[in-house]
C-alpha cells in the first residue's frame, strides 16, 4: 500500500489538535467533513500523477462523513497531508515513512510533465509553490497549536522561535512541526522514518525530530551525494542532501543492506586465488567468546591464550571436508572465505552510489523528483514484503513506484 499525500492549508484545528496530542492508541473519531479525499489504486500507480497540483483537482469529496480511518491500503490521498493523517490514518498503522518535504527556495516549479517515452503531456501542470513566508496567519496559527499542545515539540518551537523569531524559517518548521506529530502517531511501534532534507534546515529540523521521537530513537544522519562536483561561489561545492533516520521505538523492522566491495578493498583483502582464479581471503578461526562446543584441541592445535574455536568440532570437520581449511606454518588452521559468497560490505550513511542525471530515462520532468533506487534501499532496509509505506509529499510517486516494484501492500 501506498499513500500519497497531498498540498492544502497549513492550519490545524481545535479538534485536530487534540487528535496530534493523542499517542498512538485507539482510533479517534474522525472530522465529520475531511476535506481529503482517498482514491483506491486499482493496480501500479501513475507516476506521472502530481496529486497536489492545483489544475488536477478532483471531484469535490462525497458531502457524507467517512467512516473511521480503516487500515490503508494501496490508497492515494487527495489533500492537505495534515487533514488525511489526523481524519484517516489510524494510529500505529504504518510500518515505513518516508517524506520529502519541499523546502522554502523561493521558487515555483512550472512543470512540465513528460512521460516516459519523452512526450509532452497535455497539461502543463504547476506542481507547487514551495514558498513559506511568515506574516501569513496559517504559520501564526500553527505555531500557536504546536505549542499549546505542550512537551517537549513546546519547549522545542519555543526555543527556535528566539532564534529565528517571525521568519520564513520559522514558518516552514511551523509547518512541519504539526505533521511530523502526526506522523509520529500513525508510525507502529516497530515503523521508521526517513526524512529527506538538506542542510540548509536540517539542523532546525532534527531538533524536532528528537522532540517528537526522542534522541535515542534517533538511527542516521544519511548524506546522499545527489550530484557530482559544482562550481559555488567562495564555498565548497554543496551536493548533498540529508536524510534523518529515526525508529518509532528501540525493537524496529531493520534488514542489513550491503554494497558491492569497493576495487581497492579487493585488492588489499582478497589477494588469494584458487587455481580456476576463485578469489579469496583467509579469516582467523578463533573467537573471544566461548559458546557450546569450542573448547578442543584440533590437529593438535587449540585457539590463542584467552580465545576460542569459532565453530563446533563437527562445524570444523565439515570445513576440512569442503577443503575449505588452510594451514599457517605454525600449523594453525585458517578458514578460505570466498569473495564470490561474500554479500559485500554492510551499508555505511554516506551514499555516494545513487544518481538521477538530468537525462536519466527515470526522469519525469518533475523538479524535485528522487531517485527511485534511493527510495528501494530505504524501503528494503526498514520495511519487509506486505508492510505499510507512507509518503505524505508524494511529489511524483517515486515513492509508490519504488513499494509498488518491492511488494510492499
Ligand atoms: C519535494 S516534492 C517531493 C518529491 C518526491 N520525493 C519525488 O520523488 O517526486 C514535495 C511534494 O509535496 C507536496 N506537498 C507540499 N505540501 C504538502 C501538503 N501540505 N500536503 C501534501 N502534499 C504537499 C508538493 O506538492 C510536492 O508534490
Amino acid at each position: 500500500m501506498r499513500i500519497a499525500l497531498a498540498l492544502g492549508g497549513l492550519g490545524a484545528g481545535p479538534e485536530r489538535r487534540a487528535r496530534m496530542a493523542q499517542p498512538p492508541g485507539p482510533q479517534r473519531k474522525p472530522a465529520a467533513k475531511p476535506k481529503a479525499h482517498a482514491k483506491t489504486i486499482p493496480g501500479p500507480a501513475d507516476r506521472k500523477l502530481d496529486m497536489a497540483a492545483p489544475d488536477l483537482a478532483l471531484p469535490p469529496p462525497a458531502p457524507t462523513a467517512l467512516p473511521a480511518p480503516a487500515p490503508v491500503n494501496r490508497q492515494l490521498f487527495y489533500g492537505d497531508n495534515l487533514e488525511v493523517l489526523c481524519d484517516q490514518i489510524g494510529p500505529s498503522s504504518v510500518d515505513l515513512v518516508y517524506l520529502d518535504p519541499p523546502f522554502k527556495s523561493n521558487q515555483e516549479y512550472n512543470v512540465l510533465f513528460r512521460d516516459h517515452a519523452g512526450e509532452r503531456s497535455a497539461a502543463q501542470m504547476r506542481a507547487f509553490e514551495d514558498t513559506w513566508t511568515w506574516g501569513d496567519d496559517d504559520s501564526d496559527a500553527a505555531l500557536q497549536e504546536t505549542i499549546a499542545l505542550g512537551g517537549d515539540i513546546a519547549d522545542a518551537m519555543i526555543a527556535l522561535h528566539h532564534i529565528l523569531h517571525r521568519s520564513d524559517m520559522m514558518a516552514y518548521l511551523a509547518m512541519m512541526a504539526p505533521r511530523l506529530m502526526a506522523l509520529r502517531r500513525v508510525l507502529k511501534p516497530t515503523g521508521g522514518l526517513y526524512l529527506h532534507c538538506d542542510p540548509t534546515a536540517s539542523h532546525y529540523i532534527k531538533l524536532l525530530l528528537d522532540a517528537i521521537f526522542g534522541p535515542e530513537n534517533f538511527r542516521n544522519e544519511i548524506v546522499w551525494e545527489r550530484s557530482g562536483a559544482k562550481n559555488d561561489p567562495k564555498r565548497f561545492g554543496r551536493c548533498h542532501d540529508i536524510i534523518f533516520f529515526y525508529s518509532a521505538g528501540p525493537t524496529f523492522t531493520w534488514n542489513v543492506q550491503h554494497t558491492a566491495f569497493q576495487d581497492y578493498s579487493i585488492a588489499k583483502n582478497y589477494t588469494a586465488a584458487d587455481p580456476d582464479g576463485r578469489r579469496f581471503r583467509l579469516s582467523d578461526l578463533t573467537a573471544n567468546r566461548p559458546g557450546g562446543d569450542t573448547d578442543y584441541e584440533w590437529k593438535g592445535m587449540r585457539p590463542y591464550k584467552g580465545r576460542h574455536w569459532a565453530f563446533s568440532k563437527e562445524n570444523m570437520e565439515k570445513f576440512e571436508a569442503e577443503g575449505r581449511i588452510v594451514y599457517r606454518r605454525t600449523g594453525m588452521p585458517v578458514y578460505k572465505r570466498y569473495l564470490d559468497e561474500m554479500p559485500g560490505v554492510a551499508l555505511q550513511d554516506v551514499w555516494t552510489d545513487i544518481r538521477l542525471s538530468s537525462a536519466d530515462k527515470e526522469r519525469l520532468g518533475y523538479p524535485t523528483q528522487k531517485p527511485e533506487a534511493l527510495l528501494e534501499r530505504i524501503i528494503q532496509a526498514s520495511s519487509n514484503e506486505g508492510d505499510v509505506v507512507l509518503d505524505p509529499f508524494c511529489g511524483c510517486g517515486t515513492t509508490i513506484a519504488a513499494a509498488e516494484k518491492l511488494k510492499r501492500g
